[in-house]
């Protein structure tokens, strides 16, 4: 028999020394849409990203800077650092081609680096070389987006509940929670996907930071260790993923955002659902249909597990210790690494639930519940229950 448990029992299930707990129903509905950013022609943080950025070339060095310039501008709080490695490639005749890692960090106020575990949200900005003018829209455009737009929403929340703790003395023993940005240059194949001809990016951080050691004594060793939980997302933004629940000793914190979809699903927050209220406006049969979860295994069992994964830039990670989280869709979308993978092809519904599902695991991840301020900035944070309603 099947038991259904309570989210809050998925506490039982947290590895020691992590906390986690879930957001309100009205903190998920208030979370803020990404809105015209995610427009595909002029949006803000979206538009710049869906070109070609093949590494090494003035396409991937103008989407660098496009995150360079979100966070100096948005997230002035965070530490920017760039990861540089070059390496030839089976189509660079011998000539080294630069990597850059784009890495972002916010850690608690006056703690230090090898005492701060981390949630890390990843994505590769690089797109494929082959068919020429391959956009790459879900691969991964859409997904870095989302982690931008997921940053932006959770940082004024990160500095007010820091600012109450600093004014309650909260003292050192306290646990020291970060969030880290990976967007990671690389990831495809030049030539055919091997261990050589991939993920030149993820080789070379997981690599380097494995050998860089935070102060003797501290409680993470390195900065790999520093990562609680590394969060992949890959190949999103198409209609009707099928996300399914790749290791069981993240099967917790996969269970936990499934948890957060079927909550926004029975809120009438996620836009992709039939049963939204714009899809239900538009059709005639009002009769509610099958919601069908992106997150399909949260009810797996953790025996469960047979040891499938697809290869990707949590590889050189995990094979260095660290947690993944890999969300990507199996079977892939439709578009993959074709050239209709682009801006016109994403499911902006989609991506924009995905968007909410990130922003909302990573503020239950950093327990921000009761500390965001959705009033404060008008444009940024669109009221759902107002925008929704605004059917012709
Ligand atoms: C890494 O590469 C970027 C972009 O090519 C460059 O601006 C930066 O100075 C490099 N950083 C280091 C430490 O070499
Ligand atoms: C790929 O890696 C293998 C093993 O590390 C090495 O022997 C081989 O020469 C590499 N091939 C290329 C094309 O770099
Ligand atoms: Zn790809």
């Amino acid at each position: 028999m099947l038991f259904f448990t309570p989210f809050l029992s998925l506490l039982a299930f947290v590895p020691l020394g992590l906390s986690y707990s879930t957001l309100s129903d009205s903190t998920l509905k208030s979370l803020p849409s990404p809105g015209d950013d995610f427009d595909i022609h002029k949006g803000a943080i979206l538009a710049p990203i869906l070109r070609t950025r093949v590494s090494g070339t003035p396409g991937s060095a103008a989407v660098l800077q496009h995150f360079v310039d979100f966070f100096k501008t948005h997230l002035p709080a965070w530490t920017i650092e760039l990861h540089n490695s070059t390496s030839t490639t089976p189509v660079s005749n011998g000539k080294e081609i630069p990597f850059v890692n784009f890495i972002a960090t916010r850690d608690p106020p006056g703690s230090r680096s090898g005492e701060v575990g981390r949630l890390a949200l990843v994505a590769h900005y690089d797109s494929k070389l082959t068919p020429h003018g391959f956009i790459g829209a879900t691969d991964s455009a859409a997904p870095c987006a989302m982690i931008l737009h997921a940053a932006r929403s959770i940082d004024a929340a990160l500095t007010k509940k820091w600012e109450a703790m600093v004014a309650e003395g909260a003292d050192e023993l306290e646990e020291q929670k970060g969030v880290q940005i990976l967007l990671l240059d690389g990831e495809e194949a030049f030539k055919v996907w091997s261990d050589n001809d991939s993920l030149y990016g993820a080789r070379a951080l997981a690599s380097t930071w494995e050998s860089s050691f935070h102060p003797a004594m501290s409680t993470y060793r390195t900065p790999l260790d520093s990562i609680s939980l590394f969060v992949l997302l890959d190949l999103l933004g198409a209609s009707a993923p099928n996300v399914p629940s790749y290791f069981r000793t993240t099967h917790w914190a996969y269970k936990n955002m499934a948890k957060i979809e079927h909550r926004l699903r029975e809120l009438g927050a996620f836009k992709s659902s039939p049963n939204h209220a714009i899809k239900l406006a538009k059709r005639k049969n009002k009769k509610p249909r099958t919601e069908i979860p992106f997150l399909v295994d949260a009810n797996k069992g953790d025996d469960t597990f047979v040891g499938g994964f697809v290869q990707d830039d949590h590889v050189p990670f995990m094979a260095r210790g660290v947690e993944i989280l890999h969300i990507i869709p199996t079977p892939f979308p439709r578009v993959w690494h074709e050239l209709d993978d682009d801006g016109e092809h994403l499911d902006m519904d989609a991506v924009e639930d995905w968007t909410r599902l990130v922003t909302a695991f990573a503020g239950e991840w950093m327990e921000l519940e009761g500390f965001f301020d959705f009033k404060k900035d008008k444009r940024k944070y669109m009221d759902l229950d107002k925008t929704e309603f605004e059917i012709p």
